[in-house]
Order: C-alpha cells, then structure tokens, then sequence
C-alpha cells in the first residue's frame, strides 16, 4: 500500500465505526448543518480544530490560513465569515493562533520567501505597532509568543472591522469574538483576548450606515 492510500483505508474504518456506534450520524448530517461556531485557525498541521476542541463534524466551521491571519481583502476568509455569520449564524468566531507559530517567526526575519512575502507582510505591520513591547523582552521565544498573542489579539480586532461582523452585531448581537492560543508543547488552548458583541471599536472603523 502507497502511503497516502492508508488515508483512504482509515477513512473507511472510521466511518464503518461511526455508522456501528450512532447508524444515523451520516444521514442526520447529510442534510443540515448548524454549527455554532467558525474557527480562523493556522494551517500548521499539529493544531487540528476539531480534535483539540473534542468537537465533531457539524460542530465548527472551519478556515484556516498560514498564521490565522484576517485580512480585509482576503475574498476567501471573507466568504467564509460572511456564510458563517449570516448564513450559519454561528454565535461566536474563535482566532486560534498557537506558540511557535512558523508564518509568525518567519514575519520576524529579514528573509526573503517569495509570494509569501506578501501575507507575511500583515504579520510584520503587526509587529510594527506592538515593537517596543515585542522589543522589550529577553528571548527570542519570549519576543515570538508575545507576537503571536498580539497578532491574535489584532486579528481579531480586525474582524470588529469588517461590515459583516457590525451588521451582525447591530441586528441580532452576536457573534462573540474570541482570541486563543494554541500550546503545542501542552496542548492546552490559553483563551487572551474577546470581545462580546457589541464591543465598542475604535471610531474611525465604525460604519455608521449598516
Ligand atoms: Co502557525
């Protein structure tokens, strides 16, 4: 058997014991889902969603991108949020980054990546703002864990930004908007920012004709 041909054995052992342990698990989702939550998490494969959350399918919605970044142009992370909030009306978003953090370290570099300068470049517009603060502590670790719990933090302050979340939060109040961290040496999520819906938002963010 080829490598990657073990997925697909797995794949169906596990749905032969869902169907042994619950045989309407697949009918019942087949048809709806209702998750309460979206999850904006890193791409990085140690920080799966559902497995750390002990959640199943149907539960969360899922993006993910190189260091759980929400960028206001990005149609992709858009169209999820929008679908999401409006759709899906998920009560709250969660923005998991997690230490360690590849996309993150590599922002703190001088080096060049190639096309993935230009995402990395939100990364280090972050770091920017928050420099002294970043700047101040001892450790290189130190200095990254720092920056990946403000760009966390910034990330979602950036979804209190978007039109999508204030016309949500003006005509039904939620979702709630959440910021942790993710420990890969732990496995334990460190919740550091929220903010409820309704949060006041810096003033010049706000749309006023939603
Ligand atoms: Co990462």
């Amino acid at each position: 058997m080829k490598p990657y041909e073990k997925l697909l054995s797995e794949n169906k052992a596990w749905a032969a014991e869902r169907i042994a342990h619950d045989p309407e698990f697949f009918s019942r989702l087949a048809n709806v889902q209702s998750p309460e939550y979206l999850w904006i998490g890193c791409s990085d494969s140690r920080v799966p969603p559902d497995q750390i959350t002990g959640t199943n399918p149907g539960e969360i919605f899922i993006h993910r991108n190189i260091a759980n970044m929400v960028v206001h142009t990005d149609l992709n992370m858009l169209s999820v949020l929008q679908y999401a909030v409006e759709v899906l009306k998920v009560k709250h978003v969660i923005v998991c980054g997690h230490y360690g953090c590849g996309g993150v370290k590599a922002a703190m570099t001088h080096q060049s990546f190639g096309i993935i300068n230009k995402w990395l470049r939100n990364i280090k517009d972050v770091y920017r703002f928050h420099q002294e603060e970043v700047n101040s502590l001892k450790s290189e670790e130190d200095r990254l864990n720092k920056l990946i719990e403000l760009n966390v933090k910034e990330q979602v302050m950036n979804l209190a930004k978007t039109s999508i979340i204030q016309k949500a939060w003006k005509e039904s109040h939620i979702p709630h908007l959440h910021g942790w961290v993710y420990g890969l040496d732990d496995g334990v999520i460190k919740p550091i920012f929220e903010m409820t819906a309704n949060t006041p938002i810096d003033p010049i963010y706000q749309f006023d004709n939603l």
